[in-house]
């Protein structure tokens, strides 16, 4: 997977998989696709996939599974407790993420729920390089505060800083002097820092945070759910660390780390998650929530088949071939329309392609959703789903008023080796024709809003007519083709 040359050029993304099982896809008339968003409320999380051509909203539950993954699910242990085949996923979490205690939860904000209960007080302030929605939601539901830490640099959206999910380690020396000690209960690193774009950190930036905790005596916590891609570009983009195997990234990755969570439905499979330690005192402090909240301590609320395919999907991110399928068919989506003038997040990252919809969409007011408006836009001229990560997804302060995002993004989630490359060419095409017509798009307003996560299912609308508008030029453009 782009590591061959081709003969004659252009190279791009070659495959080092076959497709053994298809899934028929609809690609409906754009007149269908208009009422599908006004009965969606305007919001991609709405839609149902009857009437989505690609489904990039995400990455989560939706990467392929393999053949090997398939087979271990038939050999699952039913068994309430002491199944053989959370031993077999003990034993891979050992083996690749290096940690002995392992407690199984069954996604990701789970392991959330379960560590913000258990550390985090009223008044606590937790700092991080950047937030994920359903961290930032666990935080604050405990009393907790959140302190964003990234570089200035990581908010430039054209860039070729290689590691934008960088700590800055001087932020954080001021964050913990002028809270104190005792009011951070951990710091928190995510790997592929999510809602600016997939972006990494380098493993120098996590050592240097790993010196700061030691330093004032903090625990440590990694969100690992993109440890996998945060590992292949650590190895592609920095220097000390080119001649290593996953393997060794990877466990030096998460040695550093005191306590290491993750959603598998991005990391290893298409359910469950998990909190994993070498420290035995830690893992007693959460054992009891896990019966209390997840399921027994030996499955943890996701079926064993699952718990199968999440330890077979573990020893599968030491594979290189396997785990930079999504990163480089996400660098090909992003080239191609920069080459067009679109404005993307650069350099490419992992888990998407993402547009910086602020540029794209210049004329909408910022509380008019501009990343929200043009996922809409989007999915009405191509079929194509993606997901707004911008003010939608932000919440209100404490008066009811806006907090704006720091970025405005639509992202075009890849999961790994799901599509085909004429498929990519098709985002493109779709993406190029609405960029040579962005003037139509415009805003959106909320007509229902939920009071938690509220991009999740809330409803909106459109504060002009712009919706018909733009399938009327969608029609005279392309006459009948879908
Ligand atoms: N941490 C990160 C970095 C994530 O990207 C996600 C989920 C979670 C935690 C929560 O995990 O969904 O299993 O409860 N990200 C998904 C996404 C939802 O679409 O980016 P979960």
């Amino acid at each position: 997977m782009g590591m061959v040359k081709f003969y004659k050029g252009p190279d791009m993304p070659l495959e080092l998989h076959k497709v053994r099982v298809v899934q028929k896809l609809h690609l409906v008339p754009v007149e269908r696709r208009l009422d599908a968003m006004k009965e969606a409320g305007f919001n991609t999380f709405r839609l149902g996939t009857k009437d989505v051509y690609l489904d990039m909203l995400t990455d989560s539950g939706t990467n392929a599974m393999s053949d090997n993954q398939l087979s271990a699910m038939m050999r699952a242990d039913d068994a309430y407790a002491g199944s053989q085949s959370f031993e077999r996923l003990q034993k891979a979490v050992e083996d690749v993420l290096g940690k002995k205690y392992l407690l199984p939860v069954h996604q990701g904000r789970a392991a959330e729920n379960v560590i913000c209960r258990t550390f985090v007080k009223p008044g606590n302030v937790i700092p991080m390089n950047y937030h994920f929605t359903t961290v930032l939601a666990h935080v604050t539901e405990n009393g907790g505060k959140i302190e964003e830490l990234l570089h200035d640099h990581a908010f430039q959206l054209k860039s070729d800083h290689p590691f934008k999910g960088n700590m800055d380690i001087e932020k954080l020396e001021k964050c913990i002097q002028e809270n104190g000690v005792e009011n951070i209960p951990f710091i928190r690193m995510e790997a592929s820092t999510n809602l600016i774009g997939g972006q990494p950190f380098s493993l120098a930036n996590l050592m240097d945070v790993r010196r700061i905790a030691d330093k004032y005596g903090i625990m440590l916590v990694l969100d690992a759910s993109l440890i996998g891609e945060n590992a292949y570009l650590i190895k592609q983009r920095e220097d000390n660390w080119k001649e290593n195997t996953m393997g060794e990234i990877l466990k030096m990755m998460t040695g550093l780390a005191d306590l290491v969570y993750f959603s598998a439905r991005k990391l290893s499979s298409s359910r469950g998650g998990g909190i994993c330690t070498n420290q035995k005192a830690l893992y007693a402090k959460m054992e009891a929530m896990i019966p209390l909240y997840e399921g027994f301590l030996t499955y943890g609320g996701i079926s064993v088949r699952e718990i199968e395919a999440m330890a077979v999907g573990l020893y599968e991110t030491l594979d290189e071939t396997m785990i930079c399928q999504s990163p480089t068919y996400i660098k090909y989506l992003v080239e191609e329309l920069e080459k067009r003038g679109i404005p993307m997040v650069t350099p490419p990252g992992v888990l998407g392609a993402h547009v910086n919809a602020m540029e794209f969409c210049k004329h909408i007011p910022q509380e008019e959703y501009p990343a929200g408006a043009l996922a809409a836009a989007f999915y009405i001229c191509s079929g194509i789903r993606g997901m707004e990560r911008g003010t939608m997804s932000s919440v209100r302060d404490e008066e009811g008023k806006e907090i704006l995002a720091d970025v405005e993004l639509l992202r075009l989630a890849v999961p790994r080796r799901v599509f085909t490359l004429s498929q990519i060419n098709y985002v493109i095409d779709r993406m190029t024709w609405l960029w040579d017509n962005r003037h139509l798009i415009g805003g959106l307003k909320f007509t229902y809003e939920p009071p938690v996560l509220r991009f999740f299912m809330g409803g909106l609308e459109p504060t002009s007519d712009w919706p018909s508008k733009l399938m009327d030029k969608f029609r005279k453009d392309f006459g009948d083709s879908l």
